[in-house]
């Protein structure tokens, strides 16, 4: 038996109990005639004491020789601790050892295994397992499995049923880029990994399940950022007969369960906005809606008063930041800078004190007058010591742009509570995006995602304007999870392949299999997948997923602790028909 308890488990109850502990070595003090060894697992830290005249002579000396990160199995006693640690479960206590195994000797690890450690991201994330023996690492995992299991009963409980799909599969386009897998027995044929398992879960409904989730890998081959990973987890789920207020309903639901759950915060019904409003209002899709600072728009106070800036501009708009009116004129030029930035790419920026005594100043005082200023004041919401910035630009453009800088203030004010939680539904977005680089229309979604029943004559006279019967789910300014009602029906999943610019056969090519399911009884069906690294991230306070994913990628996709991607040999690549070997020499 290798241990009667774990390094978290003794009280000062236990006193005179004779114990086994395993476990591995966080420190040892060597005083001579004492050594003090703290003993690290999972569960805690227990200390150990080996002493001169207490312990048997020959475990004395080994416990001498006792290096960090050692795995090491004791017996002894437990005795009552003469300065007791208030800050530790085991504080009151520690073990006087009589019998000690080195189950196996460590290197000195290449950083510190403590909550702050010493060790950079690039050589943490080599020796990963090492940063899993961490405390704030270990937590991280922990609760995310903790999140997973209430989402498993919870979804359980409401009838869902967890069913695996399969991971090579056929391309199903999603947005991004698919990894692909070479076919050893089809040479020169591909499998792709799934972006999502979209399809499958339609199919699913097609089959009769009614009510499907699975806790499932998605691959997408996109550029890294904090939120993304290229591989990553879905809580994917699928109803039939069902209309997008059920579906709503149901995931409200199982945010409100976790919220409850997971952090003891209670929400109310979930707000919902549609996504021009909230492009309007926040100019972004997944609005941080725990603050204000929402867009006015002042086209009508600020053109046409001789200011060449505003005057040929679509948008003027602007935001009034809290008690902001004390920055200075340094802080005020590099905010300037800060949004001419090119990741952020506007001309300047405006700004526009509310001074505490009512008066105003502004950068565009020769242009405005204080009645002008105080009309924008108001439309902005804007009071004594608030700061009002105003871009101007092309709509779309500047929208993002003022985005950008509401939450890059949002952040430096300390307006974005990681223990204040905001979820909203955004609802009635467009169903197609036109790119101008491919001159096509995108699926905004995808392309199984149903228009509303009211736009389809628009689908052939005006199908810009087509909206869907789609739904983001925003918490704390990200978007953790997105769905729709689906297209049942054979004739209109067509039309809208043909939308997307896919020839008959091409379509029939790709998507021949979902069509010919849909004309076989084919029930309407809907659903949504979240993504649960984003979920676990931002319940645990924080927005990286990086962090709550036991063996993330590094920001160029690299696994960098088993080295991968990786070059696979030549004989590999020519029995996957990637390559034809050169012919040996007779
Ligand atoms: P969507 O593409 O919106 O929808 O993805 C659903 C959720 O998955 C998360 N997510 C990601 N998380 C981490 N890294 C990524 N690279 C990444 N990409 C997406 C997001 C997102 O909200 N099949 C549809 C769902 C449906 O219609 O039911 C889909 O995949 O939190």
């Amino acid at each position: 038996m290798y241990r009667t308890h774990h390094c978290g488990a003794l009280r000062i109850e236990d006193l005179k109990q004779s114990v086994t502990l395993s476990g591995w070595v966080q420190k040892s003090r060597n005083k001579g005639f004492i050594v003090w060894v703290d003993l690290r697992d999972r569960y805690g830290i227990t200390q150990l004491v080996f002493d001169e005249e207490r312990t048997p002579k020959a475990v004395f000396e080994k416990a001498q020789n006792l290096g960090r990160e050692f795995v090491i199995q004791i017996r002894g006693s437990v005795i009552e601790r003469e300065s007791k640690n208030p800050n530790m479960n085991t504080g009151a206590v520690e073990v006087l050892v009589e019998e000690l195994t080195v189950l196996n000797e460590a290197q000195t690890p290449p950083f510190t295994i403590e909550d702050q450690t010493d060790g950079g991201e690039e050589l943490r994330m080599q020796y990963r397992y090492l940063d899993i023996r961490r405390n704030p690492v270990k937590e991280k995992l922990l609760f995310r499995s903790q999140v997973s299991m209430a989402v498993r009963n919870y979804l359980t409980d409401a009838g869902f049923i967890d069913v695996e799909t399969p991971y090579l599969i056929k391309s199903t386009p999603e947005g991004a880029r698919d990894f692909v897998v070479p076919s050893r027995m089809n040479p020169g044929q591909f499998y792709a990994l799934p972006q999502s398992p979209q399809t499958f879960k339609q199919l699913l409904m097609v089959g009769g399940l009614d009510k499907y989730f699975q806790i499932v890998k998605c691959f997408r081959d996109e550029d890294l950022r904090a939120d993304r990973q290229p591989e990553f987890t879905q809580i994917d789920c699928e109803m039939t007969f069902v209309d997008q207020e059920s579906i709503l309903n149901q995931f409200e639901g199982l945010t409100r369960h976790l919220l409850k759950e997971i952090k003891g915060v209670e929400v109310s019904e979930f707000p919902r906005m549609t996504y021009e409003e909230a492009m309007k209002t926040y100019g972004n899709d997944k609005p941080d809606i725990r603050f204000g600072m929402t867009f006015a728009e002042l086209n009508d106070l600020a053109q046409g008063k001789g200011f060449g800036v505003f005057d040929s501009q679509e948008l003027v708009v602007g935001i009034a930041v809290p008690g902001a009116a004390s920055y200075t004129r340094k802080e005020l030029d590099a905010l300037i800078d800060w949004v001419k930035r090119p990741q952020i790419g506007a001309k300047g920026l405006i700004w526009v004190k509310c001074n505490e005594d009512g008066s105003y100043k502004s950068s565009v005082d020769k242009f405005f007058s204080p009645a002008d200023l105080s009309g924008w004041a108001e439309r902005s919401g804007a009071k004594a010591r608030d700061l009002l910035l105003v871009l101007s630009g092309e709509a779309k453009t500047t929208r993002t742009q003022l985005s950008a800088l509401r939450m890059e203030l949002a952040e430096r004010l300390g307006l974005r509570k990681p223990e204040e939680f905001a979820p909203l539904w955004i609802t009635d977005f467009p169903l197609l995006e036109w790119d101008e680089e491919t001159q096509r229309y995108h699926a905004m979604h995808h392309p199984f995602t149903s228009p509303k029943p009211e736009d389809l004559e628009k689908l052939t006279t005006d199908p810009a304007a087509v909206k869907a019967n789609a739904y983001d789910l925003v918490l704390n300014g990200n978007e953790i999870g997105g769905g729709s009602i689906r297209i049942h029906d054979q004739k209109l999943q067509a039309q809208m392949f043909d939308l997307l610019g896919f020839t008959k056969e091409e379509a029939q090519a790709q998507f021949g299999f979902l069509m010919d399911a849909f004309q076989y009884g084919a029930p309407p069906h809907g659903g949504i997948a979240f993504g649960l690294d984003r979920l676990v991230a931002i319940l645990g306070g924080e927005e990286t997923i990086r962090d709550f994913i036991a063996f993330p990628k590094n920001n160029s996709g690299r696994d960098v602790m088993i080295d991968a991607p990786a070059s696979i040999d030549a004989l590999q690549l020519e029995e996957l028909a990637l390559k034809t070997l050169p012919k040996k020499e007779e």
